[in-house]
């Protein structure tokens, strides 16, 4: 079977999805670069999940609780491959993938991450950041491989952290560099 095209797009969200938002708006441009053909999520009530069918877009939602890992990630890749998908972006898509999955999607899924990658992978990146001093916050584009957080940066966007801030504020400034960053480095991944 011939491999899908890379500019028919998939978005995995786990929650709120202001990026999900931020790249299917940025796809409703007449010259965009990509279509966003799915939206899934790991949970039935995730925010961004009603916002994605209110807009007509398919989604398919999916709770790993009770089903285990490997059939909740066999749905997903079917749903996946039903839609046509080229390229998968997780956007606040709060679960680990299995090495597996990633090998079967190997460089085809990308990631957006709330630091400067390579510091701070995980979890509470902006609290760690303003302990650690640093004057400089921001978020990284990657490629997903089975290490977290670690494949290939394909774009970054810098944020100042200001005197006075705590990792909500930060996060929200951040947020906002977020839904620059990521269309625009998605257009740039679906057209090498
Ligand atoms: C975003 O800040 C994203 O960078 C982060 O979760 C938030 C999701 O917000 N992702 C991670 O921390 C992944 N490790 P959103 O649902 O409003 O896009």
């Amino acid at each position: 079977m011939a491999e899908a095209d890379a500019r028919s797009v998939a978005i995995l969200i786990s929650g709120r999805g202001s990026n999900m938002t931020a790249l299917v708006e940025a796809a409703d441009a007449p010259d965009a670069a990509y279509k966003v053909v799915l939206v899934a999520s790991d949970k039935s009530d995730a925010p961004g999940l009603a916002w994605a069918r209110a807009r007509g877009i398919a989604i398919f939602a999916l709770s790993p609780k009770g089903l285990g890992k490997p059939a909740y990630e066999a749905a997903l890749d079917a749903a996946l491959r039903a839609a046509e998908v080229g390229t998968i972006a997780l956007a606040g898509y709060m679960r680990l993938l299995s090495d597996g999955f990633v090998a079967k999607w190997r460089g085809r899924i990308v990631n957006i991450h709330p630091s400067l990658l390579p510091r701070y992978k995980g979890l509470d990146t902006h609290a760690r950041a303003i302990a650690a001093g640093d004057a400089v916050a921001g978020c990284s584009v990657h490629i997903v491989t089975e290490e977290l957080d670690g494949g290939a940066v394909l774009g970054q966007a810098e944020v100042p952290i200001l005197p006075g801030d705590d990792a909500d504020r930060l996060a929200e400034r951040v947020l906002a560099a977020e839904h620059r960053l990521y269309p625009a480095t998605l257009a740039e991944f679906v057209a090498r």
